[in-house]
């Protein structure tokens, strides 16, 4: 499989399940986006757990979606780090 880099908003619920689903089937990367910073670093570390690609990267950041200067910012960072992004899924329970 190609490898991907994923771009996610949210680290409970369908977030984190995608996230996870991205790391386990060989993206490059994810980045991950959520309010809540505890969930955040546990979404990290269980897409790390079972990542597949030998370079897998992530970037996880606390942003509030509502605020879109923080948003087009990480996503900014997140292209520079992981040189491309193929996708973004945007599951924030707002
Ligand atoms: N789970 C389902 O079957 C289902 C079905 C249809 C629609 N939805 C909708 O999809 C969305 C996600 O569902 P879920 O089950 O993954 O919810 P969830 O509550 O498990 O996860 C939502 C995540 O969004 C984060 N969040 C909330 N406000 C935020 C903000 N302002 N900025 C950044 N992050 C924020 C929370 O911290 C949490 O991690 C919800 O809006 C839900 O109504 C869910």
């Amino acid at each position: 499989m190609t490898p991907l880099t994923a771009a996610r908003i949210a680290a409970s619920g369908i977030g984190q399940a995608t996230a996870i689903a991205y790391a386990a089937a060989n993206a490059a990367g994810v980045c991950l986006i959520d309010i809540n910073g505890a969930l955040l670093s546990e979404t990290e570390a269980m897409a790390r757990t079972v990542a597949t690609h030998p370079n897998f990267q992530t970037l996880a950041r606390v942003v509030d979606v509502t605020d879109e200067a923080a948003v087009d910012g990480v996503i900014n960072d997140a292209a520079r780090q992981f040189g491309r992004l193929d996708c973004a899924v945007n599951a924030a329970g707002v």
